[in-house]
C-alpha cells in the first residue's frame, strides 16, 4: 500500500521524508490555505522534495477555466497530479487531461458511481473520503468497499486513494481491503508507529541492559 502525506506544509514533509515511508503528498486548497504559501511556489517545492505524485487542486469551477489552471500546474513538474473536483467539469476535464498523459486525481468522491464516472473518465487516482463520511454517521470504509466492488468489475487502471482519513484505525481498514494508497495527515502517520505495549517492552529492555554496564560501541 502506498502511503501520501495529505500537507502542504513544507517542514512537515521534510520531516518524514527521512522515513522512507512516503510515496507521494496531496494537497487540497484548504491545506495551501493552512500553510500560508503561494501555491505555485509551494507545489514546485514539494514535487523536488518528493519524487513520486504530488496532487494540486484546481480551485476554477468550469471546463475552461479549470483547463487553464490544470495546463499551469501540470506545467509545474512531472510528477504533478491534476486534483479535479467530482463534478461533471471535473470530470471533462480529466478525460481531456488523461488523452494527454498528464496524471489526475479525482477528489471529493463520495459514492460508488461517481467513482465509476471517474474511471470512465480515465482518472489515475480517486480520493474517497472516509471521514467526512463518518462524521455523518455513515462506515466511509464501506464505499471503499464498494468501489472496489465495482472496478473489479471492469479494466479500470485507476488507483483507490482512501483519503480523509482521521485515525490509525483508517489505516487498518484500508490495508484490510486492499487500498492502493492512503493519504494520511503528518499527525496520524506518527501514531502508526506507536503502542503502548512497544514503549513497554522498550523500558524493559534498556532497563535491563543498563544493569549489564555494556556497550554494543
Ligand atoms: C485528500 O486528498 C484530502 O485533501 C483530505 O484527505 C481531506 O481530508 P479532511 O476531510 O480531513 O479535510
Amino acid at each position: 500500500m502506498k502511503i501520501f502525506l495529505d500537507t502542504a506544509d513544507l517542514a512537515e514533509i521534510e520531516q518524514l521524508l527521512p522515513t522512507g515511508m512516503i510515496d507521494g503528498v496531496t494537497t487540497n486548497p484548504s491545506l495551501i490555505a493552512k500553510s500560508g504559501a503561494d501555491i505555485k511556489k509551494t507545489i514546485a517545492a514539494i514535487c523536488e522534495m518528493v519524487s513520486g505524485p504530488v496532487s494540486a487542486e484546481v480551485t476554477a469551477t468550469d471546463v475552461e477555466t479549470m483547463r487553464k489552471e490544470a495546463d499551469v500546474l501540470a506545467a509545474i513538474a512531472p510528477n504533478v497530479t491534476v486534483k479535479l473536483p467530482l463534478t461533471q467539469a471535473g470530470l471533462t476535464v480529466c478525460k481531456q487531461l488523461s488523452a494527454q498523459d498528464v496524471m489526475t486525481n479525482v477528489t471529493l468522491c463520495f459514492s460508488p458511481v461517481q467513482a465509476l464516472m471517474a474511471a470512465k473518465a480515465g482518472a489515475s487516482f480517486i480520493s474517497p473520503f472516509v471521514g467526512r463520511l463518518d462524521d455523518l454517521g455513515q462506515d466511509g470504509m464501506n464505499l471503499i468497499r464498494d468501489i472496489y466492488d465495482v472496478y473489479a468489475n471492469y479494466a479500470f487502471e485507476t488507483e483507490i486513494l482512501v483519503a480523509s482519513i482521521r485515525g490509525p484505525q483508517h489505516v487498518t481498514d484500508a490495508a484490510l481491503i486492499g487500498a492502493d494508497v492512503v493519504t494520511i495527515p503528518p499527525k496520524i502517520l506518527a501514531q502508526l508507529y506507536k503502542h503502548p505495549l512497544t514503549d513497554k517492552g522498550l523500558a524493559d529492555f534498556l532497563a535491563d541492559w543498563d544493569k549489564t554496564g555494556q556497550s554494543i560501541l
